[in-house]
């Protein structure tokens, strides 16, 4: 490790940054260009531009900034999806739809996709390059979130649709084979139990209300009439959520075939319902 880069790995450990070595090296590696070994073991010229660039980095990181919008974008299902404040910035966890959807309707799917609450486009524009032949659509209430995933589609060469909407409230009943969704699920009540770099993130991408479920009662309500028969609606919740959803769905909604599925560190963390 270079001497240089040690100094700004501990000024982010003094900052009670919970992983500064791999942030500092990752910062490295994906803003120049350089493969994260060559980084590791120090065999790079660190030169007054990345002097410069690392502390710019370290500061914005210091002060709360989340490490996606400092860098411009992030990987998701092993694409790069450019990010700015307007968006969540797309968390692995989130690939646990992609991966229950692909499995489920098969690379074939040549239906119609919903992807609501699109953001950054990470899910609808993942889902369109994987199913070549199924017709995606894409939707948020937010027009400058919508600005990021028109280029996002742009840039990685997506034939995808978008379209600015209020949950599912513009479109027709049984349009859609498949909706998928990463709605809003944060509880207003959890706000000062956030981190900062979370809370730098739009308050329209995290909060679904005082408990967190509250918007995604209205989203089911909704996706059930929008869902064609025999459709698929698979949306993600909170990782302590399955109980609270699967009590609407029964009692509320009448909702018989829903289940979850677990996410890479075996939390519950994406509801499926097929629809009968
Ligand atoms: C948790 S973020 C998910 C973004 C992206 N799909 C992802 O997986 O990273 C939720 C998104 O829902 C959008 N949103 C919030 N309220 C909405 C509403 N009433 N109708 C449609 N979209 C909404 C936000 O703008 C935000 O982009």
């Amino acid at each position: 490790m270079k001497k240089e880069v040690l100094k700004y790995i501990n000024f982010l450990k003094d900052r009670g940054i919970s992983n500064p070595v791999l942030e500092v090296q990752r910062f490295i590696s994906e803003k120049f260009n350089i493969p994260l070994h060559k980084v590791i073991v120090g065999d790079f010229d660190f030169s007054e531009k990345l002097e410069e660039s690392l502390k710019d980095f370290c500061e914005k990181r210091a002060k709360g900034f989340p490490y996606g919008y400092i860098l411009g974008f992030t990987y998701f299902w092993g694409r790069r999806f450019f990010v700015n404040s307007h968006v969540l910035v797309p968390r692995p966890e989130t690939e646990t739809i992609v991966e229950f959807v692909l499995k489920k309707v098969g690379k074939g799917f040549k239906g119609t996709l919903l992807d609501c609450c699109t953001g950054s486009g990470n899910l609808g524009i993942t889902l369109v390059k994987e199913l070549v032949l199924a017709k995606v659509f894409a939707s948020d209430l937010s027009l400058n979130a919508l600005k990021v995933a028109k280029e996002n589609a742009k840039n990685l060469s997506a034939d995808i649709s978008f379209i600015q909407c209020d949950k599912l409230y513009c479109f027709k009943e049984k349009s859609f084979d498949v909706i998928v969704a990463n709605p809003p699920y944060v509880g207003i009540k959890e706000k000062n139990t956030l981190e900062k770099e979370v809370l730098n993130e739009p308050e329209i991408a995290l909060f679904g209300g005082e408990e967190g479920y509250e918007f995604l009662k209205d989203f089911l309500f909704q996706a059930l009439k929008v869902v064609k028969e025999k459709g698929l609606i698979v949306f993600e919740i909170g990782y302590n959520q399955s109980e609270s959803i699967k009590n609407i769905a029964k009692e509320l909604l009448k909702v018989q075939n829903l289940y979850f599925v677990k996410d890479l560190n075996g939390h519950l963390r994406v509801g499926v319902i097929e629809n009968a």
